[in-house]
């Protein structure tokens, strides 16, 4: 059960129930996810290009409890309705300083406009302050020009375009698999093969990931 969220309050997160005004005079709530929450993340998350399941959801928020590493706030709205959601960790590297890195953030396509981003940008910045981080910065592809534009509204500056590489560690497993049975006879190595197929096929998804 995912159940930590509470214990961040205590460990001196930024206000939980932080309150935004927007330009339509409505108000929302800023807070951690609950279980309840995780279907419509998962919702979120596709519109953001990233189709995830309420399980999937709840598996990888499981993975950052470590609230000295990871943060994750949802805005909801009055009805109830979580309108949208970031999240921010700390990026460690052996060259330099950690620093905070947004690693998502996506408002409903019927919310935006409100400041809803704004409002969960800042929070993030808050929880960065609050973890010593003398930087936040955000990774985002180059398709998104509205995004970046946003971005550069609330103070980041673009420092660099990056190439990002993937290897897919399942498939090149399929092949090594394949290559150390070239000796053995046909009928063994077809078996082999699909029976790695399906277990590729049974994983959940690993798109390749940047905001
Ligand atoms: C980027 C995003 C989170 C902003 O959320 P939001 O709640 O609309 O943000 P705010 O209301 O605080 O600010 C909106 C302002 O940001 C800028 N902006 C945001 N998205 C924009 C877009 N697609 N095109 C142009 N400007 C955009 C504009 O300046 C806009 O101001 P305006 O409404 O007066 O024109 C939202 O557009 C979104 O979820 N986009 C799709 C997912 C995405 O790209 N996420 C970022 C991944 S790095």
């Amino acid at each position: 059960m995912y159940g930590t969220w509470a214990d961040r309050i205590e460990k001196g997160l930024p206000q939980m129930n932080h309150k935004s005004k927007s330009k339509s005079d409505a108000v929302w709530q800023l807070r951690a996810p609950g279980p309840e929450d995780y279907s419509r993340v998962a919702e979120l998350a596709d519109q953001l290009g990233y189709p995830s399941t309420a399980q999937e959801i709840r598996s990888r928020l499981e993975g950052m409890r470590d609230s000295d590493q990871y943060a994750v706030y949802v805005a909801e709205l009055p009805e109830g309705k979580i309108a949208g959601w970031i999240g921010v960790s700390i990026f460690r590297t052996v060259a330099a300083d950690p620093c905070a890195e947004i690693t998502g953030l996506v408002v409903d396509s019927d919310a935006r406009s409100l400041g809803i981003g704004s409002a969960l940008v800042q929070i993030a910045e808050e929880w960065a302050r609050s973890r010593r981080c003398n930087a936040i910065s955000v990774r985002s592809n180059v398709k998104r020009d509205g995004a970046h534009r946003f971005y550069e509204r609330h103070g980041f500056q673009h420092i660099k375009t990056q190439k990002a590489f993937r290897k897919d560690l399942a498939a090149s497993e399929v092949a090594a698999e394949v290559s150390s049975s070239a000796t053995k006879d046909s009928q063994t190595q077809l078996h082999r093969v699909s029976s790695s197929a399906n277990i590729k096929g049974d994983a959940p998804r690993n798109l390749p990931y940047e905001t």
